[in-house]
């Protein structure tokens, strides 16, 4: 069927009523982005976890429509990776599933021999695809033969991970690398010595005191680029019966990598402190589920973004709501390019005394009330006594005179837009 111009622009626009405007619904913008002299067809990498970890299922995903990946964490023949299942325990909460989600898995199994292998087999079969590769090893000949390794291989990417508390040079036994700032400095300078041919990335914890001193220390060795970061140390939880840890193995647990949606505000922090402060290109990781996380990430200075957990639960296939969504948000926003979105809210991030202050109040929309009383209970006991309940009815009074406009009340509301703060 053969359409006019003027046919065409109905069946590809719909009318924004909020902004009296004809917005594109099918926008087919273009998604590539340049990270450390890589090109990349769209924002959105694998990162080293399981689905990087067989040939097959690495080929799955860059089939899909991801732009690349970086294969799970790889080590120097003999080092001894004995795994403990079952390896996954899950944060739910409520009747929500996996809004955390907590591994004790280790580096893969696959040592470097295998690794450079694979690299060979699908920069072959994807050569527009980026194919990083992340290590991990326990003295300097181990790092710098793995990098050279791997530059041999025809890798695009390396990321060294730092984030493993396996991977201590021996300086503070358990502390991860990326936990000190020399320990950080030093294994990446040997890095940097044996690889002059592809980027790396130090992929590192968000778990440290000062984050800016660790990315600091990372750009004086002369890395290409930041992880920003990896999983959060943590205890998923224990059976209050049996008193076993999570993931229960035979009534004993360790602690896990938190991971997915509960670690997303760290990671926002986390990318936002170091773009910041430190000039170094960002790769963002730890949290983001959808499109909407991935403008976040990049909003705060992410160059592109990286995915494991949302993967592991939805599978390769979440690539096509990833780059629909994003390419019409581009549209909807009239950005150009996805470089446009990098670090827009930076400047909006201040300190605490440069906020302004003024005087809010919260106003409810008392015919959007369903009358289920959060809103009084909260603020009574947790905010500031200015609700109250109107006679034997359950709608909510406003004391104006004693709100402070904390915004407690908006939060627990079930109600979009129920209650405002002016
Ligand atoms: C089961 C599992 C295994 C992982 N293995 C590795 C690994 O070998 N090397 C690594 O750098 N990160 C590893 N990660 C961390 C992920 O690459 C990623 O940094 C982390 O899951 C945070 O991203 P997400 O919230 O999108 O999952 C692993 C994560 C999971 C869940």
């Amino acid at each position: 069927m053969n359409f006019n111009n003027e046919e065409r622009e109905i069946i590809l626009t719909r009318y924004d009523d909020m902004n009296q405007r004809q917005i594109p619904l099918y926008p087919l913008r273009d998604l590539s982005v340049e990270f450390c002299g890589l090109q990349l067809e769209n924002p959105f990498l694998l990162s080293a976890a399981p689905s990087t970890d067989e040939l097959s299922m690495a080929a799955r995903g860059l089939e899909a429509g991801w732009a690349g990946l970086i294969l799970k964490t790889t080590s120097m023949p003999g080092t001894k990776v004995d795994l403990a299942y079952p390896m996954i325990s899950g944060l739910d909460w409520e009747d929500k599933r996996l809004l955390g989600m907590g591994n004790i898995d280790l580096i893969s199994r696959y040592h470097i021999d295998e690794v450079t292998e694979r690299v060979r087999i699908l920069k072959k079969q994807f050569p527009t695809k980026l194919i990083g590769a992340s290590i991990m090893g326990s003295k300097k000949e181990d790092w710098q033969t793995l990098v050279s390794r791997l530059e041999n291989a025809g890798v695009d990417l390396i990321e060294c991970s730092f984030s493993c508390p396996q991977g201590n040079i021996g300086e503070d036994p358990g502390k991860m690398l990326a936990q000190s700032e020399h320990a950080a400095e030093i294994t990446a300078r040997w890095v940097k010595e044996a690889g002059n041919k592809v980027p790396v990335l130090i992929k590192i914890t968000p778990q440290v005191t000062d984050i800016v001193k660790i990315a600091a220390a990372i750009k004086r060795a002369g890395a290409d680029g930041i992880t920003a970061s990896n999983s959060m140390p943590a205890l998923m939880g224990v059976d209050i019966h049996s008193f076993a840890p999570m993931p229960n193995l035979d009534g004993q647990s360790t602690y896990s990598g938190l991971t997915g949606p509960a670690i997303k505000p760290i990671t926002l922090r986390t990318i936002a402190e170091i773009a910041k402060n430190v000039d170094i290109p960002i790769s963002g990781n730890g949290g983001a589920s959808n499109w909407r996380d991935a403008v976040e990430f990049m909003a705060v200075g992410a160059e592109n973004v990286q995915i494991c957990t949302a993967v592991m639960h939805y599978g390769f296939r979440i690539i096509d709501d990833l780059t629909s969504g994003l390419s019409h948000y581009l549209a909807e926003m009239e950005f150009a390019s996805v470089r446009e979105i990098i670090g827009k809210a930076l400047p909006n991030i201040v300190d605490h005394d440069s906020l302004r202050r003024k005087d809010v109040k919260c106003r409810i929309h008392i015919d959007s009330c369903i009358g289920c009383e959060l809103c009084f209970v909260a603020c009574r006991d947790g905010g500031h006594e200015a609700i109250e309940l109107r006679d034997a009815s359950r709608i909510p009074l406003l004391r104006e005179e004693k709100c402070e406009g904390c915004g407690l009340c908006k939060q627990v509301c079930p109600v979009d837009g129920c209650i405002e703060i002016r």
